[in-house]
């Protein structure tokens, strides 16, 4: 038998700084620091962020590698996002990565952050059913909505993308004109379940093809909310869980009629959401719903693999790894990389 790879992944492409360790496809740790010092602001603040994760860095790769009970020296090569994401950030986690890398003499690989919460899904855990190949995955984020189409853990085609917002972008804008704190989208979520999902409805976007808009469902919800204010101040306050089961309910019928259309043209019954997005459990059950009509077998993942983490980049690492994709020394860093 051959000898286990261990791969350290380091994720810190916005504002949460986590390292993982992994044994060939299975993660042994999975350590993150959220930084709570965005939350009065509203919204990530890009130099804050960088100087947490150089706070965080060192202690949670140090968490990492004693809950998995490895030394450093056990490492087979380490693992970073390289992009897309917040310079300033990536490149706390890419100098780190590319320090200790050259240290211990280990390879190094830069990973798309995309991609790499796309092959989460073939993390092996007990209980946890890994898609077939090829796949489609819907990644839904604070900074993208994409449908992909997955032919191995190195091969993806990008099927469709939003024009304007993220759909997570959408969940944070809308709650942030409720009122509610950041990240908005797991309020929205959490107010969803108390409300009547048909109490309002907001302009649908007309989008050819594969393609995805939110703004527009953004300006209607704020409309809407203005005029209801012109009549009852406390319009947001007493309307506050149907707003928000509205707003979930209108953004997760956009996600979905996407995903049949490009599973009806791709011929392709696998389907998988991914990405932090893909936490919320509205789109989780319509996803199953939808699936259960259409004969489509569903891969949603566990809750600690949809927002940002460190396994998903380790997983990356690891086949990026047997695929001999060495990082070339050359960018440290991409704020912006297509996938
Ligand atoms: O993937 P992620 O952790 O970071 C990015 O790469 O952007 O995604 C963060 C996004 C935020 O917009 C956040 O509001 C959204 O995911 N999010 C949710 C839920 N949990 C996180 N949106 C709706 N419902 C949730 N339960
Ligand atoms: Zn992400």
């Amino acid at each position: 038998m051959s000898q286990p790879i261990y791969i350290l992944g380091i994720e810190s492409s916005c504002d949460d700084t986590s390292a993982a360790i992994i044994r060939d496809r299975e993660i042994l740790s999975n350590i993150t620091a959220n930084q709570q010092v965005h939350q009065v602001y509203g919204g990530v603040v890009p130099e804050l962020a960088s100087r947490a994760h150089q706070q965080n860095i060192l202690p949670v790769i140090d968490a990492a590698l004693k809950s998995a009970k490895i030394e450093r020296r056990d490492l087979s090569a380490i693992a970073y996002t390289k992009g897309p994401g917040l310079l300033g950030s990536l490149m706390v986690g890419g100098a780190f990565a590319r320090s200790m890398a050259q240290a211990l003499e280990i390879p190094l690989y830069g990973v798309h952050h995309m991609e790499a919460h796309i092959l989460a899904h073939c993390i092996q855990e007990d209980g946890v059913q890994n898609p077939d190949f090829p796949f489609l995955c819907l990644t839904v984020s604070g900074g993208h909505t994409q449908i992909v189409r997955v032919d191995s853990p190195r091969s993806f085609q990008l099927l469709g993308e939003t024009i304007d917002d993220a759909a997570g972008e959408a969940f944070d804008k809308a709650a942030k004109i409720m009122g509610l704190p950041y990240p908005g989208g797991p309020e929205i979520d959490k107010l969803a379940q108390e409300g009547d999902p048909k109490s309002f409805s907001f302009g649908k976007p007309r989008i050819e093809g594969l393609d995805f808009s939110f703004s527009g469902l953004k300006t209607s919800f704020l409309y809407t909310i203005q005029k209801g204010q012109k009549e009852q101040a406390d319009f947001v306050q007493k309307n506050q869980a149907d707003l928000a089961a509205s707003l979930q309910k209108s953004i997760i019928d956009i996600l979905i009629e996407k995903l049949n259309k490009a599973s009806v043209q791709t011929g392709i019954k696998e389907i998988a959401i991914a990405g932090g997005v893909s936490a919320n459990s509205g789109l989780r059950d319509a996803l199953l719903n939808n699936g259960r009509k259409k004969g489509w077998n569903c891969y949603i993942p566990p809750m600690r693999y949809c927002t940002d983490n460190g396994a998903m980049i380790a997983i990356t690492g690891y086949f990026m790894h047997q695929n001999g994709e060495l990082d070339k020394g050359e960018e440290l860093s991409k704020a912006r990389w297509g996938i």
